[in-house]
Parts: structure tokens; sequence; C-alpha cells
């Protein structure tokens, strides 16, 4: 597999080639994960619940997402690997450009923010000092209590176009990659056909660029509460390798995620 680059994620896009994407959190899986071909690893803040058995993802830390971003990136040197910005780690400007230094030391290729307008300064400034941002709209979980639980977003008309506006603002304000969380379908296809930039769907239909799913979630072994729309791969392969490859290759496809997997 060619080194995957911000360049090469733009390539795919505009060649209509799927991009698998997964979160990882430790060297043998990573290594594991980019050997089956999948395209980018996230260090995601989901840590806090598949790893550290929290029921939110609030009280993840930076150096909590550093830590890891060091693991992943020494199972797999060649990965495009993007990390979390854990919750009030971006609430002013001085704070971030603190926080982004050790995960980009510790190897990440890129950062991951959660949320809309109040992020486009931060974007901006990220960018203008060669930090690449992954932008996140929809269910974007650090706001749970805000949304008042894990709901679908996007579903009126009124909150649908303000979600295409801000997909839209992060664009403008430097985000080279969009992940969309929990929304109808339709919306995700907007904003997909809108975006120059890939785009990355969880919940959000096959109609992205990309899919993410949680590791645990792909392998069945998350406890408690299972989302709609994941899929256990283990189950159907019995091999984790299987499992992985399964995985990239619906991507690829585009028959994952089915309708059964997907909001309307
Ligand atoms: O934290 C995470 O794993 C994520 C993905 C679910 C997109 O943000």
């Amino acid at each position: 597999m060619a080194k995957i680059t911000t360049a090469v994620l733009q390539k795919m896009k505009q060649q209509g080639e799927k991009i698998s994407m997964l979160t990882a959190y430790d060297a043998s899986f990573a290594k594991l994960f980019a050997e089956q071909g999948v395209e980018i690893l996230l260090i995601g803040d989901s840590l806090g619940m598949v790893l550290q058995g929290h029921s939110d993802t609030l009280p993840v830390t930076i150096a909590d997402i550093a830590y890891h971003t060091r693991a992943v990136r020494a199972g797999a040197s060649d990965a495009f690997i993007i990390a979390d910005m854990p919750f009030m780690s971006y609430g002013t400007l001085e704070q971030t450009l603190q926080s982004v230094v050790p995960l980009m030391q510790a190897g990440a290729n890129m950062v991951k923010l959660e949320g809309g307008d109040f992020l486009l300064p931060t974007i901006q400034a990220l960018t203008e000092r060669g930090v690449p941002v992954c932008g996140h709209l929809g269910l974007t979980p650090q706001s749970v209590h805000v949304f008042g639980g894990y709901k679908v977003q996007g579903k009126t008309a009124e909150k649908a176009d303000a979600m295409v506006r801000q997909a839209l603002a992060l664009q403008e304000a430097g985000a080279q990659l969009l992940v969309l969380e929990c929304i109808p379908t339709a919306l995700a296809e907007r904003i997909t056909q809108a975006l120059a930039i890939p785009v990355i769907g969880i919940g959000a239909g096959n109609v992205t660029d990309g899919q993410v799913l949680v590791m645990h979630d792909l392998l069945g072994i998350s406890s408690g509460y299972i989302p709609k729309f994941s899929k256990n791969y283990l189950a159907q392969t019995g091999e984790i390798r299987s499992a992985i490859a399964s995985y990239v290759s619906e991507v690829k496809a585009g028959t994952f995620p089915g309708q059964e997997h997907s909001f309307n």
C-alpha cells in the first residue's frame, strides 16, 4: 500500500476510492490493521470508554492520547495516524497550541476536534502552524450532556442546513478531513457532495468517502451497549485478521454500512 498522506486521501476522494479507518490504541493492533490495508488509524478518545471503562469520553487527557499515539506509531511506522484532542484540551487558542505538541511529537499526522463554528479560528491557526486538522460533526460525544444522550443529529431541515453550512466553514478554515457521526444518510450525502475534502462516516450511511469504526465494536468485544451503526466482523469470520480484511473490503465495495446500520 502506498504511504498515506493528506494528498493521497484527497486523490482517493477524487477517484471515488473509499477510505477505511479504524480506531487503534496499541502497537500490536496498529500493525495488524496496517497490514490489512486500513488507511487511517485513529487514536480516538473512545479509549476512555473501551480501554478505561468510563461511561463517556470526558475523563480522557492529552497524556492518555499521547501515550496511545506513541504506541500506535511504534507498531505502524508508515501509517496515517489521527490523534483525538480530548474534552476541553482546545477550549482556548493558547491551550490548543499547547495540547497539540505532545500529540504531534508522539507521531500523529493530524489531530481531530469536535465541533462547528467556534472552532474556525482554531482550525485556521493550527493549519497555518503545520498541524493538519480533521473536523467532527453530528453526534460529537464530548457534547453528550448537551445533547441529553447519544442521539442521532441533524434530523430537522433547519439543523441539517446548519450542519452543511458548518461543514463548508470547517473546510474553508483549513480542515483536510471531516468525520460525520450518527446523522441521516441523506444529510451525509449532501455534505459529502458539497465538500472537496474527504468525509468519513460512522452511522452516516454508505454515501461518505470512507468509514470509521471503534475496533472493539468491530470485534464485538465492547461491553454494554452496541451501537446500531456497528457490525461484529469477528462473529462473521472467526479470526481477527479476516475480520479486519472483511471490514476493509466491505468499505471499499460500499456494502458496509447497510441500511440496517444507517439512519433515515
Ligand atoms: O473517539 C473515537 O473513537 C471517535 C470515532 C468514533 C470517530 O471519535
